[in-house]
Parts: C-alpha cells; structure tokens; sequence
C-alpha cells in the first residue's frame, strides 16, 4: 500500500488530533515524509511528541484559517489528509460561528493552497452527519437528507467546495464520510469527548456512564484502523473511477448504546473487577441526535478494496488496553 508514497511528502492537518496523529504514525512507521499542521485547539502536543526527533517528520504549528499557513504547509507536498476541524455537534450548536470557520473557511483556505502547490491528490475528513434526517438504512453515498446541525451544514459543504475544485481546478479529491470513529488518542475529557473514551474513562475512575436516551439508539462504530486503512487506500489508489467522490468509512454493522456501554463494562472488568458493579444511568435525548447510524461500505469495498479488519469487539478490546495502559 505505501510503495506509491515512498520519496513523498504527505502533509496532515490536524495531525495532532486523534484521527490525524494516527495517521502521522502509520506514515511515519512506513517511512513516508511526513508534514503536520496544527494548531493545537484541540490536539496536544502529547500525540506528536513520539515523533518530533523523527527526522522524516516536520511540525508546523499553524491555523488554517490563516492563508498563509496553508501556503506554507503545502509547500513541496504531494499529497494531503486534511483532517484539521472542530467536530462535535454540540460544540457547533454552542458557536456556529467558529466551527464555520474552521471547518467552512478553512477548508477552502486548505483547498487554494493546495491547488496552488500542486498537490496530487486531497483527502479529507468528511462526515456521517451529512446523512441529516434521512431515515433510510444503511447510508449509502448518494442518499443525504436535510443536515441537523451547523457541524453537519460545514462538513457537507466541505464536499461540494471539493466537488468544484476536482471539476475546475483538477485537484483529485476524496471525501471520507466517517461513522463514530474511536481508538488509541481520542480525547476522553471535556464537554465534546465523544462517547466512548468518554465511558471508558468514567468507568476507569468508578462512575456511571450516562446514557442519553434509553439505550436503544445505535451507531456503526468505527475502529481507528479500519479509517486508516481507508485514508492510504485513497491516497495510493491508481482506480481512476475512484477519484473526486466520497466515500462512507465504517465497519457495516450498528451497536445500540446499552450494548456498547455493556461491551466496555465487560473489557474493563478484566483490568479491574470492581467494573463489573458500576450500574450505567440514563437521561434525556440529546437534541439533533438521530436514532440510528448503519453505513453501506460496499462503495468502498468496490472502488477502494477497503477491508476493514477491526470489527467493534476487536476494536473496542484494543482501545480499552490502550486506555488502561495511557489512563490509568
Ligand atoms: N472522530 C470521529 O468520530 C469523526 C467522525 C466524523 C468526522 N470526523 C472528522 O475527522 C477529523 C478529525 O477528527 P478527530 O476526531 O481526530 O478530532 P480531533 O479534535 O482530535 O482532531 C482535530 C485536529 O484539528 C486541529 N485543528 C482544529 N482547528 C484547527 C485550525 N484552525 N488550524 C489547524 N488545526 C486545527 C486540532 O487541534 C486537532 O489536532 C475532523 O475533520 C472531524 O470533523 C471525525
């Protein structure tokens, strides 16, 4: 997968979030050069610090919603991850106007730049939430609704700005519309923490996780590998037809919120027994959640040979050693 990358240079955004400081690892594991811009709003310095004496990596602390720190990152780079956003739902209901900004002006700052530079090829994060208040399961490619939130309006516009830049500029672009992604990293603090670090860590320290609803909503949980796997996928693929698209990056099954909240429970237990007694709560819905989340990956089995190896019991038993090993 990484012989088309070898004597290029791949530059991540928001490579020291989550997603994107895993996808740092995986490049620089294959020796692959290997450029981060961030500016730390919501990454930490802790996720890139492994590979700051790496000579194949270069950070570049920068905003992209600064023009000019887009120029600079995508100085001499081949290709492009762009992951640098401010997600969670809530957060954009809170402040609309920054997460535009981010997502929306940032975005178009990073596509310039990188048309300008000559960039190869232009993967970025897109999102399940463009899915909005179509009821229709599995989600397939084509199919959206109406979006449900700020953060869901900027991450489909991120798809139609790539869809014009393919179309005028020839940039090759590839949207991943991810589904719940979690793993190694995700930030488990904070009022946005995504759901499971979140129950991990509150079961690590004795407390009861808080189910929004009565459990029975569910969701296509998305083990890290599986979405970095996709990402050098598009990044390497020769399949011209698989180009200036986007594609769903999921594992194709749905887990409700009791089952995940029993799952952890169940892991946890074995680092610690006293897990096992921690009675989970409930309460109300959350506003703009949908019931259910199921992906059709058959798009990207098709086009990408996506393979996804991790389903949500091998993925949720990894991220919960990694947390123990890292939280506790
Ligand atoms: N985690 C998920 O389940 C999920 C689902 C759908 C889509 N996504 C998308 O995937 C991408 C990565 O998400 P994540 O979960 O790793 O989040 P994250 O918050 O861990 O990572 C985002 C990174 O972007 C950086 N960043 C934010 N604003 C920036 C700016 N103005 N300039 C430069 N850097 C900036 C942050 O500091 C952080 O390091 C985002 O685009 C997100 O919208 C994530």
């Amino acid at each position: 997968m990484f012989k088309n990358l070898q004597n290029k240079t791949v530059l991540v955004t928001g490579g020291a979030g989550f997603i994107g400081s895993n996808l740092c690892e995986i490049l620089l594991t294959n020796n692959v050069n290997t450029i981060c811009l961030d500016n730390f709003s919501t990454g930490k310095k802790e996720n890139i610090s492994p590979f700051l004496n790496n000579p194949n990596f270069l950070l570049i602390e920068g905003d992209i919603r600064n023009l000019q720190d887009c120029h600079k990152a995508c100085k001499g780079v081949d290709y492009v991850l762009h992951e640098a956003a401010l997600g969670s739902v809530p957060r954009s209901i809170n402040d609309p106007i920054t997460t535009n900004d981010v997502n929306v002006s940032g975005f178009l700052n990073m596509l310039v730049a990188a048309r300008d530079a000559k960039v190869q090829r232009f993967v970025y994060a897109a999102s399940s939430s463009t899915y909005g208040d179509h009821e229709a399961l599995p989600k397939v490619e084509d199919v959206i609704g109406k979006p449900l939130s700020p953060y869901a309006i900027t991450k489909y516009v991120n798809e139609l700005y790539a869809d014009i830049f393919s179309s005028t500029y020839n940039l090759e672009t590839i949207g991943l519309r991810y589904f719940n992604v979690f793993g190694k990293r995700q930030d488990p603090n904070g009022a946005y923490a995504a759901v499971i670090p979140k129950f991990v860590q509150q079961y690590i320290n004795h407390e009861s996780p808080v189910i929004n609803g009565d459990g029975s909503y569910s969701r296509d949980f998305t083990y890290i590998d599986n979405v970095v796997q996709m990402n050098i996928k598009a990044l390497t693929t020769d399949n011209k037809n698989a180009l200036n698209t986007v594609y769903n990056v999921a594992y194709g099954e749905r887990t409700t919120l009791i089952e995940l909240a029993t799952l952890l429970k169940n892991y946890l237990s074995e680092f610690d027994k006293d897990i096992n007694t921690i009675e989970i709560k409930y309460r109300d819905n959350r506003v703009g959640d949908i019931p259910h989340s199921l992906a059709s990956i058959d798009k990207a089995k098709k086009l990408l040979n996506y393979n996804p190896e991790f389903d949500i019991s091998n993925g949720l038993k990894e991220a919960v050693t990694w947390y123990w090993d890292n939280l506790k």
